[in-house]
């Protein structure tokens, strides 16, 4: 078939594994996402309906990329490729509120939401003196910021959700019961209720799950590396009746390691799946300069915006008599005659994790630009 002749052995093996559990373990650039966007039309060709297909990605931005790829191998506009929480809203929205785990007008609320709720939680007397009433006279004690609260009480939710013994203060019990009760009151649910309140149905509805197990024939999650003990749960679930799943991720890129995704989450499926591993070895994007800045990143973790200068040498950088960011961003990087190897340098920039948010901004306004010009 025309289209694994555009794979090197390794992906296509990977492809080709079908009807059975799949693991693909690899760096950026070795073509994780052109894999996945091949074996989607791969299951095409075998018979499977576009509709009886799933695609997950991490990010709304990863799930749009791979959207986009796998349009443009298949031409098919109607396949499912969505995030995790997208697909938990789907969801929910179809059966959670006549089954009673969401209100009809259920809405989604941001980090920033949950932040606000928390403070006012902890500056609110009626709640301090409650607590202290109940608890011999005690006071409300909470050890960690506001800013790691989130994560904190996002991690107990999920876990008290799989029935993980977690250690935790009596006070950060109180604190997430008392949190969970306004987003209740309030008609809300923050992102992690979104994955909770759909596994939870899935669980007490077997029904439902087994009409979407059935329905998905064809699982495939990218950047798995990033994904948390919930969904791997999740997938797990809607994966194990036919066993064909495929997942794939870089386990060193993981970037929410401290919001609860652990980097042995790809080791946990393919242990409990029983998997087999397919590895990339070969590189396509990096050229020598795109890996050194990429491993100096990696290393410092934090990358300030003089990024651009303290890495320019790399790209031989001659003038540095720049207009504005923009200016300097183009003379900076896209240096080459050819847009498509300056495009693929954005690309492959743009996979970085740390970046600052003024150089992201700028890089994605620059595939933004040409990537529908350029097809690769
Ligand atoms: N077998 C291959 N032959 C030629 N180019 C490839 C191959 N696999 C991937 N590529 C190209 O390499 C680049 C990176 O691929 P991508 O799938 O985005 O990698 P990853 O998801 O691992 O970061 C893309 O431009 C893609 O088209
Ligand atoms: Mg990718």
């Amino acid at each position: 078939m025309y289209y694994l002749d555009e794979l090197n052995e390794q992906q296509r093996a990977a492809v080709e594994h079908v009807l059975e559990p799949t693991v693909v373990i690899a760096g950026a650039g070795t073509g994780k996402t052109k894999l996945m966007a091949t074996k989607v039309l791969h299951y095409l060709e075998m018979g499977f309906a576009a509709e009886n297909i799933l695609a997950i990605s991490f990010t709304n931005k990863a799930a749009r990329e791979l959207r986009h790829r796998i349009w443009r191998l298949t031409e098919e506009r109607d396949m499912w490729c969505t995030t995790f929480h997208g697909f938990a809203y789907n969801l929910l929205k179809k059966y959670g509120w006549s089954l009673g785990y969401v209100s009809h007008d259920f809405q989604v609320i941001d980090d920033l939401e949950q932040k606000k709720i928390l403070s006012k939680i902890l500056s609110d007397d009626k709640f301090l003196n409650k607590y202290k009433r109940e608890h011999n006279n005690q006071e409300f004690k909470i050890k960690v910021k506001l800013g790691e609260l989130v994560g904190i009480v996002s991690d107990y939710k999920v876990n008290r959700v799989l029935n993980n013994d977690l250690k935790i203060d009596e006070s950060l019990h109180v604190l997430t019961e008392e949190y969970n009760d306004r987003l209740e009151k309030n008609r809300v649910i923050d992102y992690d209720d979104l994955l909770i309140k759909l596994v939870q149905m899935f669980i007490n509805e077997p029904i439902v799950l087994q009409v979407w197990q059935k329905h998905l024939k064809c699982i495939l999650v990218d950047e798995y590396q990033d994904t948390n003990e919930l969904q791997n749960f999740l997938v797990i679930m809607l994966s194990e009746l036919h066993g064909n799943i495929t997942i794939v991720g870089d386990p060193d890129q993981s970037i929410y390691k401290f919001r609860g995704a652990m980097p042995d989450i790809m080791e946990k499926f393919t242990k409990s799946m029983r998997a087999k591993v397919f590895v990339l070895e070969r590189n396509y994007r990096c050229t020598k300069t795109i890996l050194d800045a990429a491993n100096s990143l990696i290393e410092s973790n934090y990358v300030p915006y003089e990024y651009i200068e303290d890495y320019s040498h790399h790209w031989e950088v001659e003038s540095k008599d720049y207009k504005d960011e923009w200016d300097e961003m183009l003379k900076t990087f896209f240096t080459s005659n050819d847009p498509r190897a300056n495009l693929q340098t954005a690309k492959a920039i743009s996979q970085f994790k740390g970046l600052s948010k003024t150089v992201q901004n700028l890089i994605d306004k620059y595939i933004e630009q040409f990537e529908f010009e350029y097809v690769f």
